[in-house]
Parts: structure tokens; C-alpha cells; sequence
């Protein structure tokens, strides 16, 4: 397997059926918030099939740490390691937005994976 290949097997590419994306500020939190928040997703995703990115920036700038979940497009505000653990119980692996957090959603095109009752 050559050095590419392998940076795809690596980054779990193949079996990944989320992938997430996490700004750790330092505008819309402070960077020990997000750092905060990064180590505790890469401890609960690591066994999963779920890809896990940071964002330096989304340009939204307040209320983070934010973070995004694709393929649904489903952003959440004011993300801490606590309101993460019910995100990735009811969301990631239940499929269920927790819609009290959601701040926004689009699928960039990808309807076929959101269901119209999804929409806040
Ligand atoms: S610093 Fe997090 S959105 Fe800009």
C-alpha cells in the first residue's frame, strides 16, 4: 500500500459514515474551551466509524465552540464535552438531531440523507 493509500485508510475514509468538523476558536470560544472539547471527541469518536476535522474558522465567531455534522450539514452551538456525549447518542449514532441546540442546517445539496422532518 503506498504512502497515499494509506493516509486514506488512516484518516478512515473508507468506513466513515459521519464526519465532523469542530472550530476551537479562538473568537467564538476560548482555545482551552476548544481544546477541551477537541480531546474529549477524538476519545469518544476514536472507535467509531466517524471522521473528526478541526475548523480554524467558520466565520461565525461567537457562541462556540461550533461544530458541524456531515453528511446532514447539522450545526451546534456552544458545544462542551457534556452536550457532546447526548449529540453523539441521540445524533451521530441515533440519528436524531438533539434540535434544541441546532443553530442551522444544510445538506449542501445531499437531500437524499435528510429527512423533511429534520428541518428545525
Ligand atoms: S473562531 Fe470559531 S467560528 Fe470563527
Amino acid at each position: 500500500m503506498d504512502k497515499l493509500a494509506k493516509g486514506i485508510q488512516k484518516a478512515g475514509i473508507p468506513d466513515a459514515k459521519k464526519h465532523l468538523f469542530i472550530c476551537l476558536g479562538p473568537d467564538c470560544c476560548s482555545k482551552k474551551e476548544g481544546e477541551v472539547l477537541w480531546e474529549f471527541i477524538k476519545k469518544r469518536v476514536k472507535d467509531l466509524p466517524v471522521m473528526r476535522t478541526k475548523a480554524a474558522c467558520f466565520r461565525i465567531c461567537r457562541d462556540g465552540p461550533l461544530l458541524v455534522v456531515y453528511p446532514d450539514g447539522t450545526w451546534y452551538s456552544k458545544v462542551t464535552p457534556a452536550r457532546f456525549e447526548r449529540i453523539l447518542k441521540e445524533h451521530i449514532l441515533g440519528g436524531q438531531p438533539v434540535n434544541e441546540w441546532v443553530i442551522a442546517k444544510n445538506a449542501l445539496g445531499c437531500s437524499a440523507v435528510v429527512k423533511p422532518t429534520d428541518n428545525p
